[in-house]
């Protein structure tokens, strides 16, 4: 399998990739020709420096980005050649968890409402789902109490396990984490990166799992592609791409953590081991 081929159980596949942000001279393509799959129960981790292009690809794939060149599909179907309904459907079934857990939720919602919401934006009373409410609050180790309260109540880390149950309750075939662990503090990372672990054991995610520190991808990977100024410099499965770098860059990000491969700052450590 090379690194473009795509079964049928290719859940993302990303042809040729282009995104030109601005016009004229003022032009500057930040994606150039990227080209990537995923495949069902996998997770790809996606890394960089800051500026290469990782939240562009995200935003490319959720919609939020016009596609200069080359497509997206998602289950086999182009996004671009989808009606306004079909679209509509298909953006249920690729969930985004963002960066900064204390803006991403809704203040005036308590914890119950916004799962609700994920679970059935229709019809979106707490009341009626009542029991999915509790196990996803469960799956992420919260009290199924705490549906009651709001988010100002918790900390950053159990905030951010709040978003990742609210994406998966959505139940979507992708989930993209764009530096989900960037903002919290290292012992916090560590626990939101067991979660992770868990879950995509427990749950068969398919994930594309950004963030630009080589160290904290390869915890929940399955393979790693890097970017490198809107183009992919390096992919492969985890092991070989951390542990046998190909690519000069790739040597660099790893240099770049304290201790290289198999950083060793206690506190991260033992918490993910
Ligand atoms: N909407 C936009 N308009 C213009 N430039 C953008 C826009 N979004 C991102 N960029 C530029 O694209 C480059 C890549 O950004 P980004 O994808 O956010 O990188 P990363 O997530 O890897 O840090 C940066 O130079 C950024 O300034
Ligand atoms: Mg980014």
């Amino acid at each position: 399998m090379t690194s473009t081929s795509t079964g049928p159980e290719a859940v993302l596949e990303v042809r040729d990739l282009e995104v030109t942000f601005g016009s004229g001279h003022a032009a500057a393509k930040v994606l150039k020709g990227v080209s990537t799959s995923i495949q069902r129960g996998k997770t790809l981790g996606i890394v960089g420096e800051s500026g290469s292009g990782k939240s562009t690809l995200a935003k490319a794939i959720v919609g939020l980005n016009p596609l200069s060149a080359g497509s997206i599909s998602i289950n086999g179907q182009d996004m671009a050649g989808m009606s306004r309904t079909q679209r509509r459907a298909i953006y249920r079934e690729v969930q985004m968890i963002p960066q900064d857990p204390y803006s991403s939720l809704n203040p005036r919602r308590t914890i119950g409402q916004t799962l609700a919401e994920a679970i059935n934006p229709v019809r979106s009373n707490p009341k009626l789902h009542r029991e999915k409410i509790s196990r996803w609050l469960s799956t992420i180790r919260l009290d199924p109490e705490v549906a009651d309260r709001y988010p100002h109540e918790f900390s950053g880390g159990q905030r951010q396990r709040i978003a990742i149950a609210r994406a998966l309750a959505v139940e979507p075939k992708l989930i993209i984490a764009d530096e989900i662990t960037s903002a919290l503090d290292l012992s916090v990372q560590a626990e939101i990166l067991n979660l992770i672990s868990r879950l995509r054991a427990e749950l068969d995610l398919t994930m594309a799992f950004i963030s630009h520190d080589l160290d904290v991808v390869h915890h929940v990977s399955d393979e790693i592609m890097v970017l490198f100024h809107g183009e992919v410099v390096e992919r492969g499965d985890v092991d070989s791409v951390y542990g046998n770098p190909k690519h000069p860059y790739t040597r660099k990000l790893i240099d770049s953590v304290p201790g290289g491969p198999g950083f060793d700052i206690g506190e991260r450590r033992s918490a993910v081991a």
